[in-house]
């Protein structure tokens, strides 16, 4: 048995030493080395494991500084007699497929007042970077990222002089310095300006839309979406009311006309329409806000993609031109920095934001405050800003690419005149199926995202589908849409 326990599975990640410790830690502290047992030698270990004696060494002596290990002169080294003190038995195993109702259990489905598992969602391949041509979504192109600068803001934000930062429970609070970048380097880019006290930060645009749901709606509340829209804004509001108005858009996005009238709220991504992309022009934009005064409905502005208009200057949030404070403003910091980060913002009239940062403490309290604190470094040295540029510049290059390619290879599937945005909404004819073309095109190394699930009808209409160029390298752009082209040719 304990020749089972001394082996290593050699992982990229990890050092050699750490593996070593590792192994050693997952040893105690699963029982298979009982306390006061004896180590073999660092010379014998290290001769079995392949590895040098010094590495085994370090590692034993760094078990005995935390207290796993004893060293006893001329003896060798010993599992500690009290590292295991305080702990219960081991609990029995549960079976591998849990019963769905044991013996007196309560019955869950009973209890459960809203079922999210069973709402449509979109999908994406985990493991999407071992595809070639990865059409995805809303992921990072890891070989632009700035990761040394990155690393570098983490390695300050975790220092000893901050320590009071990051390992405080900040309550409701967030960290001042994010709040100030926000407010000096990321809002006034959407035109926006704003105070501290109308600022919350979120764990993504997500937890704000979340935090705006259990806030202001309840079972009457009428919610306008836009249809094709995004898939969580729709099961999130539709957890709280049976009244989701999908309000179908136009090539200028949601359209303003009476179809609003009668809801509370009114979802909208003028930004970028998602999943369309279309941008709202200027003059809808103020209508928009007119009728909102005149109807007495709020709007949430999701502008959870940065601004990007590759053909002239972007067009400043809806939220900037909002006199009456009727805009609620969703930002986020996925698609700039990284959607694993989880960090977005709320911006809206400080009696809101009180309640939302209220509501936001009962759920998580705060985000990480390291999480915080490096981003808010990131974007104080200058770094976001310069990513920004970097990131405009090479989507503006794959934008013009997979234009022309899908132009070339599936003329008349995009239509709608797209300027900015990571993506293209692509529409087969009437009668294609997308979902069938995204699983064929997997079985070719084509991630494709089908766009079925972007609309609120029961029955919705098959033959949209969305490609992403965030994650794809300009030279795979054309031979993957090539490719899409012939497994569409050959198979439908
Ligand atoms: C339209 C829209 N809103 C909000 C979000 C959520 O963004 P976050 O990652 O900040 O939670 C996404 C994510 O892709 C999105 O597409």
């Amino acid at each position: 048995m304990r020749d089972g326990i001394f082996h290593l599975d050699r992982r990229p990640n990890i050092s050699i030493q750490g593996q070593i410790r590792e192994m050693l830690v997952s040893a105690i502290l699963g029982r298979q080395l009982p306390p006061g047992d004896p180590l073999p030698s660092s010379r014998k270990l290290a001769k079995s494991l392949g590895v040098s004696r010094n590495t085994v060494v370090l590692a034993y002596q760094g078990l005995v500084d935390d207290g796993y290990l004893e060293s006893r002169e001329r003896s060798g080294f010993y599992v500690s007699d009290d590292i295991m003190e305080g702990r219960a038995d081991e609990p029995v195993a549960p079976p591998a497929t849990p019963d769905p109702r044991p013996n007196d259990g309560p019955d869950w489905t009973q209890r459960f007042q809203v079922r999210p598992s069973h709402q449509s969602n979109i999908e994406k391949p985990r493991n999407w970077l071992t595809y070639p041509y990865p059409f995805i979504y809303g992921q990072v192109d890891q070989s632009l990222f700035p990761i040394a600068q990155w690393r570098e803001c983490s390695r300050q934000a975790l220092g000893r002089k901050g320590m009071d930062v990051w390992t405080g429970d900040a309550l409701a609070a967030d960290d001042p310095m994010l709040i100030e970048q926000i407010q000096t380097r990321l809002l006034p880019r959407r035109g926006i300006l704003a105070r501290d006290d109308e600022i919350l930060v979120t764990m993504g645009a997500q937890n704000a839309l979340y935090l705006l749901a259990a806030l202001l709606v309840r079972d009457e509340t009428r919610v306008a979406i836009e249809d094709p829209g995004y898939p969580d804004v729709r099961n999130i509001f539709g957890l709280k009311t049976d009244h989701i108005l999908p309000v179908p858009v136009d090539a200028h996005g949601l359209p303003v006309d009476e179809q609003l009238d009668g809801a509370d709220i009114v979802f909208v991504t003028p930004s970028h329409q998602a999943p369309t992309t279309v941008t709202m022009p200027k003059a809808r934009r103020q209508e928009l806000l007119a009728r909102a005064g005149e109807k007495d409905f709020v709007i949430i502005e999701d502008d959870y993609e940065w601004e990007t208009n590759y053909v002239s200057e972007p067009t400043p949030a809806l939220k900037s031109m909002d006199t009456a404070g009727r805009v609620i403003y969703v930002g986020s910091l996925s698609k700039t920095l990284f959607p694993g980060l989880r960090l977005g913002y709320l911006v809206g009239p400080a009696p809101l934001i009180k309640e939302a940062r209220a509501l936001r403490r009962l759920m998580l309290r705060h985000a990480p405050n390291n999480n915080q604190r490096t981003a808010a470094l990131f974007l104080a040295l200058g770094h976001h800003d310069s990513l920004v540029h970097k990131l405009q510049k090479a989507y503006r290059e794959r934008w013009k690419i997979m234009g022309q390619a899908l132009a070339d290879h599936l003329p008349g599937w995009s239509k709608a005149p797209t300027f900015g945005g990571t993506s293209y909404w692509v529409s087969g004819p009437d009668g294609f199926d997308a979902g069938k073309l995204a699983d064929r095109a997997l079985d070719d190394g084509v991630i494709i995202e089908p766009g079925r699930v972007n609309f609120a009808q029961s029955r919705p209409p098959r033959n949209h589908f969305r490609l992403g160029f965030s994650s794809i390298v300009a030279e795979r752009i054309e031979p993957g849409i090539r490719l899409l082209a012939d497994i569409v040719k050959r198979d439908f």
